[in-house]
């Protein structure tokens, strides 16, 4: 069986770490990258750390507007996979890269298999959730992590090829935490104290890209009261230059980490304050309290088991998140026994 895997960007390194080598255990796998994500601090470093194999392939794609991004990468997986002849095309969540890579297999009438399907936020302005449903509705395999993403696609008519495994980001976290702990050293070299400073990442369009609710969400950071330690991605570096905003004294800005420092940062934080996805979940896999500056999130059962709360971008909701909020009941088993790229492979 020959598996063709696309990925492009930082959520995606680290969902093939656990897939990858599964594969290659006793099939063969050719993995391109599409460049999306191309800074080393962005890119290489996961490959580095998370042992994830060398890729046959990166396309080199870079940034663009979202057209030019997802067709530059059409074009070029089209002759990939020509070439490949791929019995089956393999992709990771909802970025560009996960709606060029199935969308070409799909044309191709090569067989899709996603991972991580299902996934709702129910805002079709968002980008993502505009690559997820194009991307399930194209899949012959969907690999959902959770009974809710089971649901969504139900509701959509999808019952065929769905497969509840669990979340292969649960296996890869359990996997890099032991690894972040012998080799880790981002709290001496950031001179951090441990369960001291509160985690925080932004970069989700709907807020870098809205003046006002980046604003809200800068000023709650800067007024919290509390030390805030905060890896920038570079599209929210951008868009606050461009609309003049600065952190205040207590937010200490970091350059993007590598994946083994980042969980480092999480386990050793008092909170985590976020508006990415894969965040939400490594915030409930290390037990830290988790305040989402989203107005909706795909991973519901985090906010209905009491870890997650969703503040959007209201500033006081954001402070008194930050200040207050601390769960109270016991963790349940929401994202499987962290064997699903184990599970995932077997199937295909
Ligand atoms: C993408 C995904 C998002 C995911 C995120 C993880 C889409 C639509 N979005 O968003 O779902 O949560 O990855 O990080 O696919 N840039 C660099 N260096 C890089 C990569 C990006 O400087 O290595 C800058 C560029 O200025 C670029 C901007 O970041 O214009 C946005 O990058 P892009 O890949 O388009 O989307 P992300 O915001 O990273």
């Amino acid at each position: 069986m020959k598996v063709l895997t696309v990925v492009g960007a930082r959520p995606q390194f680290m969902k093939a770490a656990a897939v990858s080598n599964v594969i290659r255990e006793k099939d063969q796998e050719i993995l391109v990258h599409t460049g999306q994500h191309y800074d080393e601090n962005m890119s290489k470093v996961f490959f580095e750390e998370l042992q994830i194999p060398k890729p046959d392939y990166n396309l080199g794609v870079g940034s663009g507007n979202h057209g030019k991004q997802t067709g530059t990468m059409l074009i070029e997986l089209e002759e990939i996979y020509e070439k490949e002849k791929p019995d089956i095309v393999l992709v990771y969540g909802d970025t560009n890269s996960t709606l060029a890579g199935a969308l070409c297999a799909s044309k191709l009438l090569i067989p899709v298999a996603h991972v991580e399907a299902g996934l709702r936020s129910f805002n079709m302005n968002m980008p993502e959730e505009q690559n997820r449903i194009l991307t399930d509705h194209i899949s012959k395999y969907l690999f959902v992590p959770t009974n809710t993403a089971e649901k969504n696609l139900k509701n959509e008519g999808i019952k065929n090829g769905v497969y509840n495994v669990g979340d292969v980001m649960y296996d890869s976290v359990l996997r890099i935490s032991k690894l972040a702990k012998e080799n880790s050293r981002i709290l001496e070299k950031l001179n951090l104290d441990d369960n001291d400073y509160i985690l925080t990442t932004i970069h989700r369009a709907e807020n870098t890209n809205d003046p006002k609710r980046l604003k809200n969400i800068i000023g709650a950071l800067n007024e919290s009261g509390k030390k805030v330690v905060l890896p920038l991605h570079p599209r929210t570096h951008k868009y606050m230059e461009s609309y003049g905003l600065a952190f205040a004294s207590n937010v200490k800005v970091v350059e993007p980490v590598g994946p083994l420092d980042m969980i480092a940062l999480e386990m050793h934080s008092c909170k985590i304050a976020t508006d990415s996805g894969g965040l939400q979940k490594e915030a409930f896999f290390v037990h830290k309290p988790c305040i989402t500056m989203r107005d909706e999130t795909e991973w519901v059962e985090t906010v209905e088991n009491g870890w997650n709360i969703l503040v959007g971008a209201d500033k006081n909701k954001i402070i008194d998140g930050i200040n207050n909020f601390m769960p109270t009941s016991k963790q349940e088993e929401i994202f499987g026994d962290g064997t699903a790229a184990n599970k995932i492979v077997e199937i295909i």
